[in-house]
């Protein structure tokens, strides 16, 4: 069985990946043109050589430096229409979709301008591609609850369109529980709840913990440190939470796809999913995650099958429309 074809050809889920982290430079390039935006770097191979990553923050530095050049509504619908056609041409045939608005209206583009551009893009997408997507909205976690509360109200017009809410950026003393409020009203509004817990942050064990217990989350994104304590471990198992892991990402901060934490949870029967965060940034979409993945932990095909599966069961879909894709 040849591995690198037998996970290019299987039907997949993709349920963590942030739209901003798919700007491909190429793209960046043409958007800066039409925009008029000052870039760094003469050619898309001279952004990618100073993509140097090594901890969340070196990352997040160029990531939120990178989506300047989005401006217009058509530069959102185009950022989400690229990714959608990769997605749909690696034989992903559901995604959902993480935003960091806040990244944006803080420059002074409206919410209408980004969630418009996005949303029309994804109408296109069932129809032309036959993918399907959801969309979950993100906080900055760096930014204060009112922020994150406010950019809740400006999504109310547009709840039909959201299908949860997470929190990203930088976990370094912004704990899950600065939210409770704005996650507690979430939830009240029907929206599913998921938060980066990225792998090997400080206070990892503890984001973890208030995650499930006092947010009561859906999902956890990352969440690998979760096997360090058997209590969260059978917690997780419990609840039957999906995790959202992400193998090259992972490779930036702990030199490893953590190949050896998956196998973990596969024999602990925790709900592990395989997915690619940033692909443009990381040079690397889904099927090269699970490549990759797969080569370092020589995993079989039956536990590819078993995270593949795993993403349509954890996805925030009904039961009925998860049926169709197992
Ligand atoms: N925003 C985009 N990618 C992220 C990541 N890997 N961790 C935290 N925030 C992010
Ligand atoms: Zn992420």
């Amino acid at each position: 069985l040849d591995m690198q074809q037998f996970i290019s050809e299987m039907p997949k889920a993709e349920l963590h990946v942030h739209l901003e982290g798919t700007l491909e430079p190429e793209l960046s390039f043409a958007l800066a043109t039409k925009n008029n935006i000052p870039l760094e770097y003469k050619t898309p191979e001279q952004l990618v050589a100073a993509y140097d990553f090594h901890d969340l923050p070196s990352f997040l530095k160029i990531y939120y430096a990178g989506m300047n050049v989005l401006i217009n509504e058509s530069d959102f619908y185009q950022l989400t229409w690229d990714y959608l056609v990769k997605a749909a041409s690696e034989n992903i045939v559901y995604a959902e979709l993480f935003f960091d608005p806040q990244a944006h209206t803080s420059r002074g583009v409206s919410f209408e301008t980004i969630i418009t551009g996005i949303h029309k893009a994804q109408l296109d997408a069932e129809q032309k591609l036959g993918i399907n997507s959801q969309l979950i909205m993100c906080f900055l976690r760096e930014l204060s609850a009112e922020s994150a509360m406010e950019h809740l109200k400006l999504a109310m017009p547009y709840l039909p369109w959201l299908v949860g809410v997470g929190l990203d950026s930088n976990e370094r003393d912004n704990p899950p529980t600065k939210f409770a409020e704005v996650f507690a009203k979430a939830r009240a509004l029907d929206l599913k709840l998921t938060m980066h817990c990225d792998v090997n942050q400080l206070n990892t064990l503890n984001h973890i913990e208030q995650c499930l217990d006092e947010i009561q989350v859906d999902r956890i994104d990352h969440g690998v440190n979760a096997l360090q304590d058997p209590v969260l471990l059978e917690k997780i198992k419990q609840k039957k939470l999906g995790l959202t892991v992400c193998p090259i990402s992972n490779r930036f901060v702990v030199q490893s796809l953590t190949s050896a934490e998956i196998r973990q949870m596969l024999e602990h029967n925790i709900l592990v999913t395989i997915n690619s965060d940033d692909p443009a940034y990381f040079r690397a979409y889904l099927n090269e995650n699970f490549i990759e993945l797969q080569k370092e932990g020589q995993f079989s095909a039956q536990d590819i099958v078993t995270m593949v599966e795993n993403s349509f069961k954890v996805a925030w879909l009904k039961d009925s429309e998860i049926n169709q894709y197992l």
